[in-house]
């Protein structure tokens, strides 16, 4: 667009407001000051010490199961191979035994995989190869030491432990059956027991006790370069070789103000990674919820080619691999590898095992306005109007915290919103919609009767020691509602009906917020590690999966409320694989800066092609005020972004539409007009996204060069 946008300036940065930003980001740990990090990097063997033991070998209904054994520990772990229909294998490795069972990701696949008959053929000494006859691709196995070659049609496509980093703590007898002791995990006297954090680990002034239980993998992508997803990080839309720096951190974090171009975790993630090369498309999922980290490292190695027609060009021929490493903290393994061959094929394939994108009710496409705070129903009622004065459509209005009665969800401040219901109606009129907070933190205050019912059913977060964990978080003391629990969701989800939530009409919709959890002077600002939920599991093991259990939750709520006759809108600020069949994600704390408006594209790309279609980032930059040319072209950019909508925190100044100047106005207006032109086909690119998995945005090399190439 040409537009010439108007000049008000940019006021110099609050210095307050960047030391607060600075002190913000110390709060979070870089890899190094990671424990199992620190453990998994200094594990380099020369060759995995695994071994497959092949007189093991067993398949039942078509799964493949045997023994992998540390060739010095002689601990065995168990490998089950899948072949899970529509071109996807999956692979587990777990204990063969164990006292203490590991956290498996329960509720994110949509259903437990259709797996079709796995066939052994070529049963050597030391190898044997896997197929499934209907399909192209085959599986080599190496026994010693262990690694797996994936094949499609006859040429390489993924290989695992080919760098031999398979590695797997073992809890329960650390120093003798894994081969870590408290000491030393790689036979390094030097090694101090603080180093390694095997036992316990500081962060700040916290101590956190755990078992060793950290769980690791490598995969090599032949001939690919080109590597996307994990989200969620404020960087590049392909992923950058990590080198020896920080590898990509998923976990789950209030990052208020984010940095730009850094790999450390924000509010949420999806363990996803595709890797694209013209010839063929393919992806890993790493089911995991716990703290994850992921290094990447791309090779182009000149590789002979002998095939090619003359020797000059077949020295030159560069092959690039791409190196992934995972580390998880505790789990099990469990990976799907999604192998294409097309970019559709792979949107599909995650589709098929986490659900594909939520189809949200047409308003919801609609640009959407919000303010931290919209302050009572009069400022409701008069920025409500301003739309109409000035000609701008929109169709929904938002309410942050302050609407509630001293942050208790579900209420209303009597005074400065005394008639909830007639704001309500008032908006029905014009057909338009109300959202309103929920956050997961609930005030402790036995007066409250969200938190008295919770407390008496014991549906709260605990303690080790077994009482209601309480941390601080905007109402002051808090507890958390325990989410990973399916009676806390079934009781939490009927807290939206109209006749619990008082003042609620059928046009309020819901956004949760603080959900990764938040929790305020804690470590990391959220829930420590050793916090017990449901079934006795650690925080540690499912902290990633919070938010998207509340947001679940909600959803399930606004689907009841309405008798099972309306689709919900739900906002989720933390998400996690799958949270797509819940509704919205949008990129949390952003700031009015042009970097911010520039990181939103490839931030949004990346959530869309891990399956999170509607998604968004606060138009204008939350934190700060933006001039009305950044403004100007927030919106420009914003209108094609899925998710429309203005935010900005509390203390900005007012930046509705019409207060800039007439001439910025109307580049506004018209821009939100164009949104609504083309309302009908961001419905039917929704629509196609929950049919057919395609994501709403998109890359046009995805869609377009795969098809004009030879395979
Ligand atoms: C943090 C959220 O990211 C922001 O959008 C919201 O306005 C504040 N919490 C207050 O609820």
């Amino acid at each position: 667009m040409s537009d010439e946008v108007g000049s008000t300036k940019t006021p110099a940065p609050d210095d307050h407001l960047g030391s607060v930003l600075t002190e913000n980001q110390s709060k979070f740990k870089t890899c190094g000051q990671i424990g199992f990090y620190r453990r998994q990097k200094d594990f380099h063997p020369d060759r995995s010490p695994y071994v497959a033991q092949l007189n093991t070998l067993n398949t039942e209904n078509g799964v493949v199961t045997l023994n992998l054994t540390h060739q010095e520990t002689q601990v065995p772990l168990k490998l089950q191979i899948f072949a899970v229909e529509g071109n996807i294998l999956r692979l587990k490795i777990n204990e063969e035994s164990s006292v203490k069972p590991r956290f498996e990701v329960p509720d994110v696949l949509v259903k437990e995989p259709t797996t079709e008959q796995l066939k052994v053929s070529n049963l050597e000494t030391g190898s044997l190869v896997l197929e499934q006859p209907s399909s192209s691709w085959k599986i080599h196995l190496t026994a010693n030491p262990f690694s797996l070659l994936v094949t499609q049609e006859d040429k390489e496509l993924i290989s695992v432990n080919a760098q031999g980093q398979l590695y797997f703590e073992n809890a329960v007898l650390p120093s003798k059956e894994s081969g870590l002791t408290e000491t030393d995990p790689a036979n390094k006297p030097s090694a101090s027991k603080e180093h390694f954090g095997l036992w316990k680990e500081k962060c700040e002034d916290y101590l956190d006790l755990k078992d060793p239980s950290s769980v690791g993998l490598d995969f090599t992508l032949h001939g690919f370069e080109n590597v996307y997803g994990l989200p969620e990080h404020a960087d590049t839309h392909q992923l950058q070789n990590t080198g020896e720096s920080e590898a990509y951190r998923l976990y789950n974090l209030d990052v208020f103000g984010y940095r730009i171009h850094d790999k450390m975790g924000t509010y949420g993630s999806v363990p996803l990674l595709l890797a694209h090369k013209l010839s063929h498309t393919c992806g890993i999922l790493w089911l995991n919820a716990s703290e994850t980290l992921v290094e990447v490292h791309s090779k182009a190695a000149l590789k002979p080619q002998m095939h090619l027609p003359s020797p000059d060009m077949q020295k030159q021929r560069v092959v690039p691999n791409t190196d992934i490493r995972w580390m998880s903290e505790s789990g099990v393994v469990d990976v799907f590898l999604l192998l294409g061959p097309a970019p559709h094929d792979i949107f599909k394939q995650y589709a098929q095992l986490t659900g594909t994108q939520m189809f949200p009710p047409l308003f919801s496409l609609g640009y959407h306005q919000c303010r931290w705070n919209y302050e009572d129903e009069a400022d409701v009622e008069a920025v409500d109007s301003g739309f109409d004065e000035h000609d701008i459509p929109y169709d929904v209005i938002w309410l942050d915290i302050e609407h509630t009665d001293g942050k208790r969800y579900f209420t209303w401040d009597k005074e400065k919103f005394p008639n909830p219901v007639k704001m309500q109606e008032n908006l029905r009129e014009k057909r338009r919609k109300l959202v309103v907070i929920s956050d997961p933190h609930i005030k402790v205050d036995p007066k409250y009767k969200l938190y008295a019912e919770a407390k008496e059913k014991g549906y709260f977060v605990k303690t080790i020691n077994g009482r209601d964990f309480e941390g601080s978080c905007w109402p002051g003391a808090s507890s958390y509602l325990d989410f990973t629990n399916p009676a806390v969701r079934e009781w939490y989800s009927t807290q939206f009906s109209f006749d619990k939530y008082k003042n609620s009409t059928d046009v309020l919709f819901i956004w949760n917020d603080m959900n990764e959890p938040s929790v305020f002077e804690s470590p990391e600002w959220t829930m420590p590690k050793e916090a017990v939920h449901h079934m006795g599991w650690h925080h540690r093991d499912l902290h990633n999966l919070y938010g998207f259990y509340q947001q679940m939750s909600t959803s399930e709520g606004l689907i009841h409320r309405s008798g099972g006759k309306e689709r919900p809108f739900v906002l989720t600020r933390s998400f996690f694989a799958g949270s797509q069949r819940y509704g919205a994600v949008w990129t949390g704390d952003n700031k009015a800066e042009w970097e911010y408006l520039q990181i939103s594209v490839p931030m949004l790309l990346t959530l869309s092609v891990t399956g999170i279609s509607f998604c968004g980032a606060d138009v204008g930059g939350f934190v700060g005020d933006p001039d009305a040319e950044l403004l100007v072209r927030w919106y420009q950019a914003g209108s094609f972004q899925p998710f429309f909508r203005a935010h900005a925190m509390q203390g900005t100044r007012r930046r509705e539409p019409w207060l800039f100047g007439e001439d910025n106005t109307s580049i506004i207006r018209r821009v939100i007009k164009e949104r609504y032109t083309l309302l009908p086909f961001w419905y039917l690119l929704f629509y196609r996204a929950y049919l057919f998995a395609e994501p709403v945005m998109r890359l046009v090399l995805f869609f377009y060069l795969y098809n004009f190439l030879p395979h």
